[in-house]
């Protein structure tokens, strides 16, 4: 498969990038064209951020899995589409080619239709990485139906509250998932996630773990008796197809939520057409990937990274991709380099936080392993401080692999600033330069554009993008209001991303972080309320207050000052409550790295609490808190940091 549309030099990116923002029809209408349609469009792109609406690809037809199937079975049928590396290195690894993929999906496809789903429908996927993950994940799409994948580590409670605010009827899950050796029970999790539920209608059960799970009898099924039925209906049709939905081009293709700055969690909605061409053209862009190199996206299918690039984006581009079920620590901390070393990995692509993690093991792990074959290394997630740079690009790349930082979100669908591999200069913890068709711009707080440097030379501001590019969500589900006040009411006729930049003189950006209440652990966004949400479920808490702090290895490391009007026990007990009650509520992923017991917050007259203050506290700092004197009672603070942990 050739891209026509791949960058392949400084200048043409330059020239490319130009007319992307002065002719963005004519542009992505010209790219458009390599993909397969039903009908093609009446128009390329409706929008205004003031309803708001934006429509790509208006009337087009389509359905992404013939674009990422069934077009490539003429020409690479038996080229491996995913292979798959499961947690125990000892177990047998799998490899699905295309062919076997579109079996499979057309195979679930029947699943799906004979359980009842119908076009339009919410499935809710809730599995470990499997091959079966991707198929349940593609037959959702075969059949129009709208898949929400929920991340394994969310908390029954989490599950229940995504179920409702979707109102799904389907649920595809497993007995259970390996990870780094552990046996996490899923379908039990699932079944507590449906005590009380008056909507969900079928389960279905994928056998991973043999653990023993609860069937309940006219709910739940199992994926195998199922499959093989299906298996005995589309044997009847000469070419085992099952026919793919014809899609709208906006349409919605999945919903995947993550949370904002309030205690609820949005659903983020994309859309079919858009979202397809804007994660396989920033997948053969930034990746520079080549016919025949193998693609290791290190991300969990549960996150928009593994929705992606590792679903949508290689498979549209008729890629290889490795998916990994396990960790990268276990059963030692040299597992990815033992699967770069397996599988001859061309791009390794993964979050700080992994790489972070891996620098703290020292370089034995990396002893004996062959790396040749890497070309490309990526991260994604969270901002990566030199030091973690500098030793991917030495010891993991050899000083001979270009860097691509990608920074985007679970709403911008795919990268949105990003050097392109080897094309574009890298500059060690900068996002480098905008794709083409993204505009991004920094603003103070009033939302004027900043223009002015400052002593370091670099323009700083807030992060905001001015028009539309293909993959941008298309509403939070349920709640179009929530979309407009989300992103686009804080700054007129702006996209707001929620982070902070910089600029620098070649128009370079590098992120800072996010300046609204949301945490960024290990690359995971966790909202600060929905935090103090859950610790504040606990009996014994009175209120809670929860800012980041710098974390070596995460990150950003959670901290919660909590008051407390009861403890069962000593304090040690009682943070430990509080832990089991937030692993409860969200999930373990969301746990404080650090609780505080206090006997006041420091708070406006207002009644607001003083976050600033509290983060400041976390940080370390201990004289510039900045103003306290419009405090209800300053001498809280002196309190709070006397008590710093
Ligand atoms: O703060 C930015 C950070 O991650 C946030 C988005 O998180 P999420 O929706 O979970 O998506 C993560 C995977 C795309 C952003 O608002 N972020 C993401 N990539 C980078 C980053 N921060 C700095 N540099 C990056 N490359």
């Amino acid at each position: 498969m050739a891209y026509p549309y791949q960058i392949t030099s400084l200048e043409q990116y330059h020239n490319d990038y130009k007319k992307s923002v002065e002719d963005p029809e004519s542009f992505w209408g010209a790219i458009a064209e390599n993909f397969e349609w039903r009908k093609k469009w009446d128009k390329v792109l409706n929008w205004n951020f003031t309803e708001p609406k934006v429509e790509w690809f208006a009337n087009a037809r389509l359905n992404i899995t013939e674009n990422c199937i069934d077009r490539h079975l003429k020409t690479m049928a038996d080229k491996p589409a995913i292979i798959w590396e499961p947690d125990n290195p000892e177990e047998r690894t799998r490899t699905v080619t295309y062919a076997r993929l579109h079996k499979r999906v057309c195979q679930f496809a029947q699943v799906l239709k004979n359980n009842g789903v119908k076009k339009g429908d919410r499935v809710c996927i809730y599995m470990g990485m499997v091959p079966e993950l991707a198929y349940a994940v593609l037959g959702c799409a075969r059949i129009g139906a709208i898949h929400s994948v929920i991340f394994g580590g969310f908390s029954a409670q989490s599950i229940a509250d995504r179920l409702e605010d979707a109102n799904v009827e389907f649920i595809v899950t497993c007995d259970g998932a390996y990870r780094g050796g552990k046996d996490i029970s899923l379908k039990s999790i699932i079944d507590d996630a449906l005590i009380g539920n008056k909507t969900v209608k079928r389960v279905i059960v994928y056998t991973r773990t043999r653990t023993p799970v609860s069937m309940i009898k006219g709910r739940d099924v199992w994926w195998e008796d199922e499959m093989l039925h299906a298996e005995d209906q589309l044997e009847l049709n000469a070419t085992f197809n099952f026919p793919a939905e014809e899609m709208d081009a906006e349409d919605p293709l999945f919903i995947l939520y993550t949370s904002g700055s309030t205690g609820k969690p949005k659903g983020v909605v994309h859309s079919s057409a858009g979202y397809m061409v804007w994660t396989n053209y920033t997948f053969v862009n930034v990746f520079q990937y080549k016919p025949g190199d193998v693609f290791f996206c290190t991300a969990d299918i549960g996150w928009i990274t593994g929705h992606s690039y590792i679903v949508y984006g290689p498979l549209s581009a008729g890629a290889t991709g490795v998916m990994f079920e396990g960790i990268p620590t276990w059963p030692t901390a040299g597992r990815f380099w033992d699967i770069v070393e397996k599988y001859k990995v061309n791009t390794l692509y993964t979050a700080p936080t992994a790489i972070r993690s891996l620098m703290s093991y020292g370089l034995d792990p990396l002893k004996g392993k062959d790396l040749s074959s890497l070309k490309v290394l990526g991260t994604v997630g969270e901002p990566i401080n030199e030091e973690a740079w500098h030793w991917y690009d030495e010891h993991i790349g050899k000083k001979k692999c270009p860097i691509v930082d990608t920074w985007w979100q679970t709403e911008t669908g795919g990268c949105l600033i990003s050097n392109l591999a080897g094309v574009t200069p890298a500059k060690p913890s900068w996002a480098s330069l905008p794709m083409p068709g993204v505009q991004p711009i920094l603003v103070d707080e009033h939302g004027h554009e900043v223009t002015q440097k400052d002593e370091d030379g670099l323009v700083k501001g807030n992060l905001c993008i001015k028009a539309p590019w293909p993959g941008i969500l298309r509403t939070t589900y349920g709640d179009h209001e929530r979309y407009r006040t989300n992103y686009f009411a804080t700054y007129e006729n702006l996209y707001f991303t929620g982070d902070g930049a910089f600029k620098d003189a070649e128009g370079n950006f590098r992120i800072t972080g996010r300046v609204d209440d949301v945490l960024n652990v290990s690359g995971h966004r966790i909202g600060t309320a929905e935090v103090e949400n859950a610790i504040n479920m606990h009996a014994g808490v009175v209120e809670s207050a929860v800012v980041g702090f710098p974390h070596e290895v995460k990150g950003q490391g959670i901290y919660a000052y909590v008051i407390m009007n009861q403890k069962h026990g000593d304090d040690e007990q009682s943070k430990k409550d509080i832990l089991q009650t937030v692993t409860r509520v969200i999930g373990a992923i969301a746990k404080p790295d650090k609780i505080q017991f206090v006997t006041g917050l420091p708070k406006t007259r207002s009644g607001k609490i003083m976050r600033r203050i509290l983060r400041k506290i976390a940080e370390g700092e201990t004289k510039n808190l900045g103003d306290t004197t419009t405090l209800l009672d300053p001498a809280v603070v002196e309190e709070i940091q006397k008590g710093k942990l």
